[in-house]
């Protein structure tokens, strides 16, 4: 079964492990198969609807994200990678989209509802901001994508998309697919920060990103969260909620000697450094080469550029091409 794959992120900050372990891996492991086609956007319109005071934070931060991008092996040879501003037909769909979406349908949206809450926005809600699940509809069915791998907080943006097809399709014609999410098996994709605080972030500053050097990586595993009544070495340490042990369960692969470790740092007698400096090993082992390979294509940003910007160019086709069905569908495609 051939897929059409469409995922994206919001250039607002260089990628950390909580991105890689909840959705970046997975799309390098979708891109293998050749029977999927993917398209991967940095999304910086998305980006834009809450930062457009600031727009030197969205737009320097796309050749970041594009590097995080290359680390980690996506290949322009196989996935489109793109730029969402420089695809016009996505905000003309939007426009389109926009008049089968009701205001009570756009509030009662969860994801939103929260975000506007957490960033104090009341009625100064950028209205750009308020409408971006109708944006992230045009988003994914300009390219026909029927999966979209995302976290579990997009899954409202996707209930959303498909009643967006449904009403399109009844309305006018059978143009736009049905996307239905992937989302990150239970327990996974949600990786908490390096002090224990609720999920990796970027504002609240507990992340670890795949830019950062041997040194960081070092310095931030140092200083993880671990168990604050282990004090002396012999001491029992506990193993739950120490962000070491959740750390090793996500990306160690020597599980045996893992377990081993857990044992004897409940018994005691089994250092915080000791289980740190593992931890650096283990991050290293899968880390070292992503780093290696970001800071080779960082010393080439105008190939990055061009490379997103061949890959905008492809993208902006397909999409041209469903403007025209949904025109089409719309009857008013008065000149074809
Ligand atoms: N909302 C997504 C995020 O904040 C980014 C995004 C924009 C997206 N458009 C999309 C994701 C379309 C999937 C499909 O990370």
């Amino acid at each position: 079964m051939s897929n059409t794959i469409l995922t994206g992120d919001r250039p607002t900050g260089k990628l950390h492990l909580g991105h890689y372990v909840g959705s970046l891996k997975k799309r390098v492991e979708m891109q293998a198969d050749p029977a999927n086609k993917l398209f991967i956007m940095i999304a910086d319109m998305q980006a834009l609807t809450d930062n457009a005071k600031n727009p030197e934070k969205v737009s320097a931060n796309v050749l970041e994200v594009a590097l995080d991008y290359l680390a980690i092996g996506l290949d322009p040879t196989k996935t489109t990678i793109f730029i969402q501003s420089q695809i016009p037909q996505l905000a003309e769909l939007t426009m389109y989209y926009l008049n089968l979406v009701s205001v009570g349908r756009v509030r009662r949206n969860p994801t939103v509802k929260t975000e506007i809450q957490q960033k104090n926005f009341g009625e100064g809600v950028p209205t750009g901001f308020f409408i971006y699940p109708v944006s992230q509809a045009a988003d994914i069915t300009a390219f026909k994508a029927n999966l979209v791998p995302v976290g579990e907080d997009q899954k409202p943006m996707l209930e959303q998309t498909q009643e967006i097809v449904h009403t399109f399709n009844h309305t006018y014609q059978e143009v736009l697919v049905e996307p239905k999410a992937v989302l990150p098996p239970k327990g996974q994709g949600r990786l908490p920060g390096i002090d224990g605080n609720g999920k990796m972030s970027k504002s609240l500053g507990n992340g670890i990103y795949l830019a950062d050097s041997a040194d960081v990586l070092a310095k931030k595993v140092m200083s993880m969260y671990t168990d604050p009544n282990h004090i002396h070495v012999e001491d029992p340490g506990q193993v739950e909620g120490n962000m070491v042990f959740t750390y090793l369960d996500v990306f160690g692969t020597d599980k045996e000697a893992i377990a081993e470790m857990k044992d004897h740092y409940r018994r005691g007698g089994l250092g915080d450094v000791k289980i740190k400096r593992y931890l650096i090993e283990v991050l290293e082992a899968e880390f070292g080469p992503i780093r290696a390979r970001r800071e080779e294509f960082a010393k080439d940003s105008a190939a990055v550029m061009e490379m997103l910007q061949k890959g905008s160019e492809q993208a902006e086709i397909v999409a041209a091409n469903t403007l025209a069905e949904v025109k089409k569908a719309m009857g008013i495609a008065y000149f074809d």
